[in-house]
């Protein structure tokens, strides 16, 4: 009698107790501190990134909300932005120095006479900067899809997001989803914007990260937790942010006639086994553009180099850029098929992750081929 009494008491407790541990942890509460908040769906890390390019900017306006919320909701492990700064300091979600391309901006009257010409990384550009723009300006404008032959519908509805509005919405999602900001233009940025006490763009950008918790070395359990790779074409910049961040960091490289934005250096001196040697100090990958690892002509692939060898030899992640569904950016080695680019890049050259325009397509690649014990 006194067991069966018990146990009817007992049972609706631990009832309770069971569904309230699983409210808390899938924070259907509500908003918590970040960096308390724990997740039943940790980041994948068996199979390589999929890192959502600008959002699931194929299908969104990119860099805006609705890219990355689509972005999370199609599987992303990472969402991409690059951080640009307004004229009066606050960093930005923003691709362009300039507005013109991606934004309704021509259509705003009011700012007609901002329109300036600058020198950035040795091409002289004339449009709209967003140097000129205070952050209140920005929220005015728009942004819209930057091709034609993507939806359209999306257009003149999301504004600019801030840095820390990209970093609450990964926060903010339902299962661990990490972030790839990138420490973009920094030479142009430090020559236009002025911060109090002498701070330059990359003590912002990383006080923003520091503010909201990140920290860790790559695969550290508080990395593990808010994961996340900071990017930049410019080493001298991921230096810098090696003294003010132990969080990973990925050294971005442009095609092979673009020397480094800082250094000057060419294509050829930042992929030598020296450079890698030198640079591995201070960051656990590398970022190439697509066709350097892999040259192209007449639209046919070429054989493959050696980078992503050598990358791995010296214990350096590989994670290029950029793959899109659309036919004409598909080589026709790969029949005009998305999956096919996917698996020779996974499984032949063995990358560590990519940049996708397209978060679900990767996606469903992944779940096709490497098993189902998934996160989604
Ligand atoms: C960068 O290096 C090239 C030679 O590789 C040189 O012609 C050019 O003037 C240099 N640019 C700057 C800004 O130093
Ligand atoms: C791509 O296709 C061309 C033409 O058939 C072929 O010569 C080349 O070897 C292929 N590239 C790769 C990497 O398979």
């Amino acid at each position: 009698m006194t067991f069966s009494f018990s146990l009817r008491r007992i049972v609706p407790i631990l009832l309770l107790l069971f569904t309230r541990y699983f409210c808390f942890f899938d924070g259907s509460d509500g908003r918590m501190l970040y960096g308390s908040k724990h997740h039943i769906f940790p980041l994948q890390t068996f199979r390589p990134y999929n890192i959502a390019h600008r959002g699931s900017n194929g299908e969104f306006p990119e860099e805006t909300e609705g890219a990355y919320l689509r972005a999370i909701e199609e599987g992303a492990d990472f969402i991409e932005t690059d951080i640009l700064s307004s004229k009066d300091g606050a960093l930005i979600c923003f691709h362009d120095v300039i507005l013109d391309l991606v934004t309704d901006v021509a259509d705003h009257k009011e700012f007609a006479n901002y329109k300036r010409t600058y020198e950035v990384q040795g091409f002289t550009i004339t449009g709209w900067f967003i140097v000129d723009f205070t952050l209140e300006e920005l929220r005015t404008l728009r942004v819209k899809q930057r091709y034609l032959f993507r939806e359209q519908q999306y257009n003149g509805i999301y504004p600019i997001l801030t840095f820390e509005e990209f970093i609450e919405i990964a926060l903010n999602a339902k299962r661990t989803v990490g972030i790839y900001p990138e420490i973009k233009n920094p030479v142009f940025i430090n020559q236009q914007v002025k911060w109090e006490d002498g701070r330059k763009y990359e003590d912002v950008f990383i006080d923003t990260l520091l503010k909201y918790g990140y920290k860790g070395s790559y695969k550290s359990k508080s990395w593990l937790k808010m994961p996340i790779f900071i990017q930049s074409f410019a080493p001298i910049s991921l230096i810098y942010a090696s003294k003010l961040i132990d969080s990973p960091k990925v050294f971005l490289i442009d095609d092979i006639d673009m020397p480094t934005q800082d250094t000057n250096q060419t294509y050829w001196e930042i992929t030598s086994d020296e450079y890698l040697k030198f640079i591995k100090a201070y960051v656990v990958g590398i970022g190439p553009w697509k066709d350097t690892i892999n040259p192209v002509k007449d639209n046919y692939l070429c054989p493959p180099t050696d980078l992503v060898k050598r990358a791995h030899a010296h214990g350096l992640e590989v994670h290029p850029y950029t793959y899109r569904n659309e036919n004409h950016f598909l080589h026709w080695n790969f029949s005009q098929d998305p999956y096919a680019e996917y698996s020779y890049w996974i499984e032949k050259i063995k990358v560590d992750g990519l940049f996708t325009d397209f978060t679900g397509s990767f996606h469903h690649y992944q779940e096709w081929t490497s098993g189902s014990h998934i996160t989604k």
